[in-house]
């Protein structure tokens, strides 16, 4: 298997997928919310756009989960407490869980919506409903309470997991931040 040792940093992939899927997210969550308001000016547009990037960081995930299974991470500081590691370890884990529900439940939303509104992937690509969905009201809104709680545990993990990054740089001081930063070796 490639690259099954531990270097200093992630490796060149790991890292410009690291960063496109984050600010994707960012721009997802920002934009997801902005467009549910009544006042927001070409809504449309943008609901097209949040699928588009959606099913993006979806495709991203996947080969992240597939580059990340064949290339270990640099392991952590030997200095840092076992319950912060096991915190590190479960907040990535449910990273990368949501990476993949999120868009599924996105998807999935509109798939049961009995609404003839069709979703074209950046104005290309139309996106086929997921199969075996039945179209119902009460199915649609029962995923997009689900996308909802979704997107708030994103929020609430964004916060954990940048608050732990500056921890890393500014208190600990142990490199942490800077394997994961195209530029500042
Ligand atoms: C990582 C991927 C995604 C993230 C982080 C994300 C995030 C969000 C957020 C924050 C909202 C606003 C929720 C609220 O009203 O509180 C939202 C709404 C929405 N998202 Fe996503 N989303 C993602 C993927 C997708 C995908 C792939 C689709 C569809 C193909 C989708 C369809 C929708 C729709 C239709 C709404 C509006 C729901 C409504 O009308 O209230 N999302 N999303």
């Amino acid at each position: 298997m490639a690259g099954t040792t531990h270097s200093a940093r992630y490796t060149r992939v790991a890292i410009v997928l690291h960063w496109t899927i984050a600010l994707l997210i960012i721009g997802l969550i920002v934009f997801g919310l902005l467009m549910t308001k009544e006042w927001m000016p070409n809504r449309f547009a943008i609901y097209q756009l949040h699928k588009s990037f959606g099913i993006t960081v979806l495709a991203l995930s996947i080969v992240r989960l597939i580059w990340r299974l064949r290339h270990k991470p640099p392991a952590l500081p030997d200095a840092m407490p076992g319950w912060q590691q096991r915190a590190s370890h479960l907040t990535h884990g449910v990273f990368y869980g949501l990476m993949f529900v999120m868009p599924l439940l996105g998807w999935a939303m509109v798939s049961a919506s009995d609404l003839p509104i069709p979703t074209v992937l950046f104005g290309v690509v139309p996106l086929p409903d997921l199969p075996g969905l039945a179209q119902s009201e009460a199915l649609e809104a029962r995923f997009k309470a689900l996308h909802e709680i979704g997107a708030k545990l994103f929020i609430g993990l964004i916060v954990l997991h940048v608050g732990a990054a500056l921890k890393h740089q500014f208190i600990d001081r142990d490199g942490v931040l800077r394997r994961m930063l195209p530029i500042l070796r």
